[in-house]
Formats: structure tokens, C-alpha cells, sequence
């Protein structure tokens, strides 16, 4: 059976990318809602509405288990889907305690989409785990649009990031937290902006730990040929067009993986 990667468009390719390397005999379903990205700038019911379309095809699909590599549907609806649905479904929410674990003296800066930055998610990890005040958050809305038109290093990216960046004394901080998925494109630039005390941090590794140890815990990993099929929307991407788009981005993750 398959593992399933869902996300409102591209960004979840991130999470994807990096089980590639850690689970190479494994068989994925990479399922992105490219009809309604964003999902940042939405309603929580919207976001619901489409959630829960992708899950109905996917669990149609006979996946063994679902990744929400998307921080904003994870913060809006991993709770109502993991009542519906009995199959292993791992969330993501930004890695802030991951952060603060690893310093715990500066300050940390959660960049995320708007949706994850005011939930109650956000709200209940800073208040569990942000005892000194230590985090700020930072919404992001405009890279996730860069990311889905392939824009990554553009005059338009660095300037954005510069102002939205620049409004923190950065050299307070030890860590930068991409808290939307469709971030980790952009690393390049950002490192670029960033004093060198500054670090990023993310869910990936984290979030694919989490499915091994499920898939374990049930006997669930498997040996295969490594394969990936690709879904827009519920449509499978068959066009050399597209998957060579998809190609494109798996490479640029390829590029900025190991920069810290
Ligand atoms: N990639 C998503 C996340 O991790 C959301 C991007 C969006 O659709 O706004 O939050």
C-alpha cells in the first residue's frame, strides 16, 4: 500500500522529498490541491471544504496512511480528519519547540502562513512551550504565491523577504522556524538576509520520523521499487509538461537541503 503526501499545492514536496531519501522502498501518492492554493488566506471552512475532499480521494486511493505536509491544513482540520478516518494521519505544526530546545536563550522567529499564525494550535504550543516569551510569529502569505509560479531568487522574493525580515532585530535570534512548508524553497535567499546566528529550523525530518514509527508500530513498512505518483486536485499529473514543473522542484530542494 501507498503513503500519501497532501498538501494545498507545492510546498509539501519538502516533507515528500526527504521521505524519498529516508524510506527509498516505498511506494507515495503526492496529492497537491493546486485548484485552490493558498490555503493560508482562506477561511477556516474553506479550508476545510477541501481538506476533506482530498482526503476522501485519497483514502478512495486505499493509501496506508496520510502525511499533512502542510502546516495550515494541519492546524484547521488534522483533528476532524483524524476522527473520521482510521488510518495513521501525521500532522505538521511549525517545529517552535524544536527551536526553543535547541538554544532556549534567544529569541526564535515562527514564519508561517496567516491561517497557522492566528489558530488555536499556535496559540497552545506558545503557551505550553514559549515559558520566557522567546518567540515571535511572522506571516508569510506572498512566498507560498512565489513558490507555485517557481519564483525563488527573484528582485521582487529578496525584497519582500528584506522588509518582512527586517522588522526584527535578527541578531537576537537563534532560529528562523518555516513554518509553511512551501518555505523551504526560498532558504537560499533567506540565508542570504540572515546574520549567521540565525538557523533554520523545520518539521521534516520530525514529521517523517513520526510516520516510521506508526508505520512500524503496525507492521507497515514495506519493500518496494520506489515510486511516486503525482495528483493535482484529485487529477493524476500525466503531462511531461507538469512533471517536469515537479522535477524542477524536487531539484531546487536537492539544491538547498543542507543549508542550515
Ligand atoms: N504549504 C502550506 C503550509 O505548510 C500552506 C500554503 C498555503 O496554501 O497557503 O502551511
Amino acid at each position: 500500500m501507498k503513503i500519501a503526501f497532501f498538501d494545498s499545492g507545492i510546498g509539501g514536496l519538502s516533507v515528500l522529498h526527504h521521505a524519498m531519501r529516508v524510506l527509498p522502498e516505498e511506494e507515495f501518492v503526492f496529492y497537491a490541491d493546486e485548484d485552490n492554493v493558498p490555503y493560508g488566506v482562506k477561511t477556516k471552512e474553506e479550508v476545510m471544504g477541501f481538506v476533506q475532499q482530498a482526503f476522501d480521494f485519497l483514502v478512495t486511493c486505499g493509501v496506508k496512511a496520510i502525511v499533512v505536509a502542510c502546516n495550515t491544513a494541519t492546524s484547521v482540520a488534522v483533528r476532524e480528519m483524524r476522527h473520521r478516518y482510521d488510518i495513521p494521519i501525521i500532522g505538521m505544526e511549525p517545529a517552535a519547540k524544536k527551536a526553543l530546545d535547541l538554544d532556549g536563550e534567544h529569541r526564535v522567529l515562527v514564519a508561517a502562513t496567516p491561517i497557522t499564525v492566528k489558530g488555536k494550535k499556535m496559540q497552545i504550543l506558545i503557551d505550553r512551550f514559549d515559558k520566557d516569551h522567546l518567540v515571535d510569529l511572522l506571516p508569510l502569505p506572498r512566498l507560498v504565491e512565489f513558490a507555485e509560479r517557481e519564483e525563488f531568487e527573484s528582485q521582487a522574493v529578496h525584497d519582500y523577504l528584506a522588509e518582512e525580515l527586517g522588522r526584527f532585530k535578527l541578531e537576537e535570534y537563534s532560529a528562523l522556524v518555516l513554518g509553511c512548508t512551501h518555505f523551504n524553497y526560498f532558504k537560499d535567499t533567506m540565508r542570504s538576509i540572515m546574520p549567521a546566528n540565525m538557523h533554520f529550523v523545520d518539521g521534516n525530518e520530525g514529521t517523517v520520523r513520526e510516520l516510521i514509527r506508526q508505520l512500524k508500530a503496525r507492521d507497515g513498512l514495506e519493500h518496494h521499487e520506489q515510486t511516486v505518483d503525482y495528483y493535482y486536485s484529485g487529477r493524476r499529473v500525466e503531462d511531461a509538461k507538469e512533471l517536469a514543473r515537479i522535477d524542477r522542484y524536487l531539484k531546487r530542494l536537492d539544491m538547498v537541503y543542507d543549508i542550515r
